[in-house]
């Protein structure tokens, strides 16, 4: 079975990657460990609770994480996902409370206990896992596997031109992450703008009708729909967070990949927050006279948008045996 542990600043579309997770028989979700971000961090916290109970299937413990940025102050989306981050449609809050041991903490441990087998998914701003990796490389060395949703990919960001707001909220966090060496993949917001990508409307509806968890993810991303149609003129939903987890539960998605040298931005220009990937593919100048970098991350370049929601959808309205 493989070992997960999700770090995410749970906002609506962090909750959906949270559902897929829990639901999937062939993992187990070792601890949730929470960050600011898309809200603040005790928000976060409530949102990652109300996403366990939304997927009706196990209670992994969750691990509260840094209140802010390393080096800068916090930025929150409540203008995307909703002031609670989830829609604000009225969600309980569940009658269920965090560890007291803390998520760089719990982060550590767990990858001591289980060397070589823990895979992270991290869904928000790389902060706890930088702090991880600052105060204990050596154990960190020892995870399997970093997915990370952030970045633009291969395309532009969502905050700026070249910042995705993940990276955008902490790029010296998101630098130690990429320049740390275990292997690790990044899924960029350019995938859940694919053709093909969004959900529109009519599947919106669709899914809304196919259970409970599948209404849930639905109306806890009502903010996030709402987004779309100030900006993009209709209502649809893209969603970042599960396409990362996606890719980190069903690889068969993928269609196209690269190991890349990844540069993180970090000046204060408007560059920051730029995740600069280079696949070694450009052949404009002699390449043996420039700096070579050998690559520090996978990055997703496509993925097939149709298995991906027809999996999404299975496992939201399946049946699960509970842990
Ligand atoms: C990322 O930022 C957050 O708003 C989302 O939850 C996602 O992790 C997309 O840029
Ligand atoms: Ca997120």
């Amino acid at each position: 079975m493989r070992k997960i542990i999700i770090d995410t600043d749970t906002g609506s579309d962090d909750a959906v990657a949270i559902l897929m997770a829990l639901r999937d028989p062939s993992v187990q979700v070792l601890a949730v460990t929470t960050v600011c971000g898309n809200v603040n961090m005790e928000q976060a916290t409530v949102n990652a609770f109300r996403s366990i109970d939304a997927a009706q299937t196990y209670v992994p413990p969750v691990h509260k994480g840094a209140y802010r940025p390393l080096m800068r102050d916090a930025v929150t989306a409540e203008n995307v996902h909703g002031r609670d981050g989830m829609g604000d449609i009225g969600l309980p809050v569940p009658d269920m409370l965090p560890e007291k041991e803390h998520a760089v903490e719990a982060i550590l441990r767990l990858v001591r206990e289980n060397p070589g087998e823990v895979e992270i998914v991290t869904l928000g701003p790389a902060t706890n896992l930088a702090l991880a990796i600052m105060k204990d490389p050596e154990a960190m060395k020892l995870v399997k596997h970093i997915y990370s949703m952030g970045s633009g990919g291969y395309g532009m960001g969502n905050v700026t031109s070249v910042a995705e707001f993940n990276v955008f909220v902490d790029a010296e966090a998101y630098k130690v992450m990429v320049e740390f060496a275990v292997p690790k993949t990044l899924v960029g917001i350019d995938i859940c703008w694919l053709p093909g990508a969004f959900f529109e409307e009519e599947e919106i509806e669709a899914i809304r009708s196919e259970g409970p968890v599948s209404k849930f993810a639905m109306d806890c991303n009502e903010a996030l729909i709402e987004y779309s149609r100030r900006v993009r003129g209709r209502r649809k939903l893209d969603l970042p967070d599960p396409y990362a987890m996606g890719v980190a539960l069903w690889p068969e998605i993928v269609t196209e990949a690269h190991d890349c040298y990844c540069y993180v931005c970090t000046d204060q220009t408007p560059a920051y927050g730029q995740v600069i990937v280079d696949h070694h593919k450009f052949q404009a100048v002699d390449k043996s006279k420039l700096p070579r970098h050998a690559p520090n991350a996978r990055v997703i370049k496509s993925v097939d948008t149709s298995l991906f929601k027809q999996r999404l959808r299975a496992a939201l309205k399946t049946e699960t045996v509970t842990g």
